[in-house]
């Protein structure tokens, strides 16, 4: 499963490309706010950080501007996936995009057919996201599950990108249901290499060594 960081935030995007598991990146206008800049720079930067796919969404509401946006999305890095949110007009546009042979990630998606449209439509990825629809206690994962299987049903290509990750169980929990990649905070992709036992036994093992140097 590869793991892609939910975030614009370059500090955090530059540390965690020093660990060397870093697959891609995700953001999102909310995302972007956050961030000192013009997003176009960000992004520039962003793409020149990480190897693989880099999300970037259009905020037009028609197919037609989304396009435009997608495209010129595309002119700031090779690495770029134009983000589209799901919706009739999202559809169209990924159709569009494809046929040109541009990356698409479907966003905002909470149901398996919405999921099942954007594959057909042509998207390389769909984004359904987990923490929303734990939010207001539908399970998330159930959805993954459900996509992972409809994918598999038809064999589509496009890539199960589980997103709004909160907490390293639903990072475990994708890679268990099989999902392509799993985006999330800095903060969770830290916590995922933690384990209290671990660190008592670093701890232990310190402890340890220094009686044996008292001893030479
Ligand atoms: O990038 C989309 C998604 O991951 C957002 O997550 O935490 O705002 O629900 P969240």
């Amino acid at each position: 499963m590869k793991f892609f960081l939910d975030t614009a935030h370059v500090p955090h995007i530059r540390e965690a490309a020093t660990v060397g598991l870093l697959d891609g990146i995700t953001t999102n206008p909310t995302l972007l706010s956050k961030e000192e800049g013009s997003p176009a720079d960000i992004m520039r930067e962003i793409c020149k950080i990480v190897d693989g796919p880099v999300s970037a969404e259009v905020i037009s509401l028609e197919a037609e501007g989304m396009v435009r946006e997608g495209l010129e999305w595309t002119k700031v890095a090779e690495n770029i996936v134009v983000k589209i949110p799901m919706c009739i007009e999202g559809l169209k546009a990924i159709r569009t995009l494809s046929e040109q042979d541009v990356k698409t990630n479907c966003t905002l998606i909470f149901s398996p057919i919405q999921a099942l449209m954007a594959a057909k439509a042509g998207a390389s990825m769909v984004s359904p996201f987990v923490g929303r629809l734990d939010d207001i206690q539908t399970p998330g994962m159930e959805l993954i599950e459900q996509i992972v299987q409809i994918f598999s049903n038809y064999g589509f290509p496009t890539e199960v990108l589980v997103a709004s990750i909160r907490n390293p169980i639903h990072v475990v929990q994708s890679a268990e249901i099989g999902a392509d990649i799993a985006t999330m905070p800095w903060s969770v992709m830290q916590s995922l290499a933690k384990h209290p036992l671990t660190d008592r036994g670093i701890e232990q093992f310190l402890a340890d060594w220094e009686k044996v140097k008292q001893r030479s």
